[in-house]
């Protein structure tokens, strides 16, 4: 074509446009539906079937470790499990501890929604693995309702089978650390999990084992009887409530140990709701996971995030599905469940394994108090040195982070600065634990004195 004036001013007439509608891009594109960038995908999501004559099928997302110190073939795969019951793990996952998160900013007066870089994310040095458990929870798929799990030992089958899958997917997967990980109700799964590990390794080929390395509970329910009765104490002593409430809680709290002792578990379950019920009523708090917070953690961005079509077949899951943080059928499925006790599972896995428990200092529900109560109560012959070891002072890049408790297998963590989603209100320090827990490194390095009272004892 030749350059004629007509040409010429076509030409930069059409330049001229193009510059601006990149400076200006249409109004319908700032508050679209928000794309997921491909950087931020999963390295593998899908289903894992937990059982071969049914469609039931628990699903995960998988995130490979970042920059991994040790061969592909020995770094520690870190699974993780949500609470609830019914709780969905892509809230870990894209609120908690994934690498990237959702997050909201207020663009033309619309809420905009983004993935933005987790810098705590616990997948820097090892795989990360998200699992929807039980069935019927966040994408995981329940093809009956008589099929979901109303009990530990159902759900420790189930998710047994769901990380063979899981590790039959890639034969590196075989080799690697398997550690056990989750939060809140997970304060009972990660025990069943690990214990039915322990259990059924011991009767299966070498080939066939779940390689367990260790099992780590955040702000977990693992002794409700126990925990049920803190909650006073706990309110009073943080001077939430006066003395008289404080005594109408624990008439409450009574009642509901009470039902556990008869066995009256769903009773029980719905006195220990009423307990929290009252204690939300008497401190007027905008929520019993976090006393500092004066509006509650925003997960619904998360739900939001997980309704889009778009995010959907990114993230490998039926369009047609429809995403709830929390099911109410698991809920129901596993309430007279929530009050039984796995304090046996967890001195099981004590004696076979390691344990880690860690806890956001701020956390009405499940906290430091709760979690003491019943570990203090641990059947296990090193839990009188454990309750004697110091508490060291914890610091992450020279700040003040929290304690570490250890007494060899078993190690406490009070994590400052956070309620009950430890990861999303200190992320980078949970990175630390996690990463130096695993490694046993820093606070977590065996400790001599450890070594020097087995030798001790041995002498004498
Ligand atoms: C699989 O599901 C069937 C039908 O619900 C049940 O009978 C069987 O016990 C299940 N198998 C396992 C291993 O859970
Ligand atoms: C369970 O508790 C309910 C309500 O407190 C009571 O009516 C019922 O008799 C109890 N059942 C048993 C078996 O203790
Ligand atoms: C506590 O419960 C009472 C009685 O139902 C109600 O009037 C009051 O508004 C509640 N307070 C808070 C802070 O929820
Ligand atoms: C998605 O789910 C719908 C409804 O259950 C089903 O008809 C469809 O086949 C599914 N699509 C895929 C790709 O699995």
């Amino acid at each position: 074509m030749e350059s004629t004036p007509l040409y010429k001013f076509l030409k930069l007439l059409l330049l001229l446009l193009i510059s601006i509608i990149t400076h200006f891009p249409p109004q319908s594109s700032a508050t679209s539906t928000p794309l997921f960038p491909s950087e931020a995908l999963p390295t593998k999501s899908g289903y894992l079937p937990v059982n071969s004559t049914t469609k039931s099928a628990i699903y995960y997302t998988f995130y490979e470790a970042q920059t991994p110190t040790s061969p592909i073939s020995q770094t520690p795969l870190v699974i993780w499990l949500q609470g609830g019951p019914g709780c969905s793990s892509m809230l870990g996952n894209f609120y908690e501890l994934g690498p990237w998160r959702v997050s909201s900013s207020e663009r033309h007066n619309d809420e905009h929604l983004a993935l933005i870089r987790n810098p705590g994310s616990w997948n820097r040095l090892f795989g990360l693995v998200f699992l929807d458990n039980p069935i019927g929870t966040g994408f995981s798929i329940a093809a009956t309702n008589e099929e979901i799990p109303r009990d530990q030992h159902t759900v420790g089958k189930h998710l047994f089978n769901a990380i063979r899958a899981y590790i039959a997917l890639n034969p590196t997967f075989k080799s690697r650390p398997v550690y056990f990980t989750g939060e809140s109700y997970a304060g009972k799964y990660v025990p069943a999990i690990g214990y039915y590990t322990l259990k059924r390794n011991a009767r299966l080929p070498p080939s066939s084992r779940v390689n367990l390395a260790g099992v780590a509970i955040g702000n977990g329910l693992t002794d409700p009887v126990t925990q049920v009765g803190t909650h006073a104490t706990n309110a009073y002593f943080s001077g939430l409530v006066n003395e008289k409430q404080k005594t109408q809680l624990e008439k409450l709290q009574v009642e509901a140990i009470g039902l556990v002792r008869a066995g009256n578990w769903s009773q029980a379950t719905n006195a220990r709701s009423g307990v929290l019920k009252l204690l939300q009523n008497m401190t007027g708090l905008a929520t019993l996971y976090d006393f500092r917070r004066l509006v509650p953690y925003e997960t619904s961005l998360v739900t939001k995030f997980l309704s889009n079509v778009e995010v959907k077949r990114a993230l490998g899951v039926n369009e047609s599905m429809v995403y709830e943080e929390c099911s109410d059928v698991v809920d129901a499925a596993l309430h007279a469940d929530v009050m039984k006790s796995v304090k046996y599972m967890v001195e099981y896995l004590v004696k076979n394994s390691k344990v880690l428990l860690f806890q956001g200092q701020c956390d009405l529900r499940d906290g430091v108090m709760s979690t003491e109560a019943w570990v203090k109560k641990m059947n296990w012959e090193g839990i009188g040195e454990f309750l004697v070891a110091d508490r060291k002072v914890w610091k992450v890049n020279g700040l003040l982070a929290g304690y570490v408790q250890k007494w060899r297998s078993l190690s406490q963590v009070v994590v400052l600065g956070a309620g009950h989603l430890v990861p999303t209100d200190q992320a980078v320090n949970s990175q630390a634990m996690i990463e130096d827990w695993v490694l046993d490194r820093g606070l977590f390095a065996p400790g001599q004195n450890e070594d020097l009272s087995v030798t001790f004892r041995g002498a004498l």
